[in-house]
């Protein structure tokens, strides 16, 4: 051929190997499955000027997401860590990544009750208004762990904890109408049993049922709560947030190990979401205009789902409230 260099390849050569090709295919597909496993987007203009959110768990993960997210909104933010110097670390991050000084982080343990408690009182110190409510703090299949009130830790954190502030928040939702409240529940709710207890014996003790039970707790609480404040203008919803590579997985087993950690990393990257694709599903039960009309409905990749039919037994969401009531010794709800 005149013209072209003699070292260059000759490009009529490539095409007649299959590799390209193969390769190409092999690329493309890989691409597509990583965009499926990121999941559904919510698309949402939405300004949240001269509102108030309580989001818990804004130090890493979906909640950090979530905090920035709303603050870029306008709105003004209010999340959780565990203790001041976290609190104040997440803060500065927050504030940084959304440009906006509207944020707050205070100091609240889901495991204790009394900090429970104290983080409302602080929170009702500052505002008098609180129109979104997410709770998106919990623990997933951690050891053995009675907590100093006297419960199982994850349902604890994940179920009794998210109880006691709702309702001690239940006033402010209620003053700042239209107002909603999410609870991140996970598929393995389904797996939860209708026998409740708040803490069984060590010896029972099992990480996986106990991890179900917390959240199959949640999701009755959200569906009773959202019955009763119905005519309220209080929308309460669950959401699925789905797999996402956040620390809510340290405890598994195959997260243990550092060097099983490493090798399974990239796998566990490929199929999971990023905190912000994992953002999206609560995003769209907190902006989105449907899960404003209706109440107490379950969210899954930025749609609305069914629940399992454990949940609609009426008998249950009663019976549980009212023990729920005992265990986190509170007399009257939103009292
Ligand atoms: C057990 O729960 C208490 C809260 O009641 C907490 O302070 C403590 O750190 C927990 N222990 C473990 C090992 O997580």
């Amino acid at each position: 051929m005149p013209g072209l260099p003699p070292n260059m390849p000759n490009p009529e050569a490539i095409f007649e190997s299959w590799w390209p090709i193969i390769i190409g295919i092999i690329g493309g597909v890989g691409y597509a499955l990583r965009q499926y496993m990121r999941g559904a987007r919510c698309i949402s203009e939405l300004k949240l000027e001269d509102k108030v959110a309580i989001v818990t768990g804004g130090g890493s993960g979906i909640g950090k997401q979530l905090a920035i997210d709303l603050a870029k909104r306008g709105c003004k933010v209010y999340t959780t860590a565990r203790n001041q110097e976290q609190a104040k670390a997440t803060e500065q991050d927050i504030r940084q990544s959304s440009k906006s000084e509207l944020v707050h982080c205070l100091v609240c343990e889901l495991d204790k009750f009394s900090s429970v408690k104290s983080f409302v009182a602080a929170f009702k110190k500052k505002e008098e208004q609180l129109h979104y409510l997410v709770h998106n703090a919990g623990v997933m299949m951690c050891d053995f762990n009675k907590t100093e009130d006297g419960h199982e830790e994850q349902f604890q954190v994940n179920y009794l904890s998210p109880f006691l502030m709702t309702s001690l928040l239940q006033d402010y939702l209620k003053n700042s109408t239209p107002s909603r409240v999410l609870l991140a529940t996970a598929p393995a709710y389904k797996l939860g049993s209708s026998t409740f207890t708040d803490c069984p014996p060590e010896d029972k003790y099992n990480t996986g049922d106990a991890y179900a039970q917390s959240k199959l707790a949640l999701v009755l609480f959200g569906v009773t709560l959202a019955e009763k404040l119905k005519d309220a203008d209080v929308h309460v919803h669950c959401v699925l947030p789905g797999v996402v590579n956040t620390n809510i997985y340290r405890h598994l087993p195959f997260r243990k190990s550092a060097f099983v950690a490493v090798s399974f990393a990239p796998f566990f990257w490929f199929l999971t979401k990023t905190p912000d694709d994992g953002a999206q599903t609560t995003l769209y039960a907190l902006l989105g205009v449907s899960a404003g009309k209706t109440t107490g409905k379950i969210y899954k990749e930025c749609a609305e789902t069914e629940y399992a039919d454990i949940v609609k037994d009426e008998e249950l969401q009663k019976s549980l409230w009212k023990q729920t009531l005992e265990w986190t010794k509170v007399k009257e709800f939103g009292q």
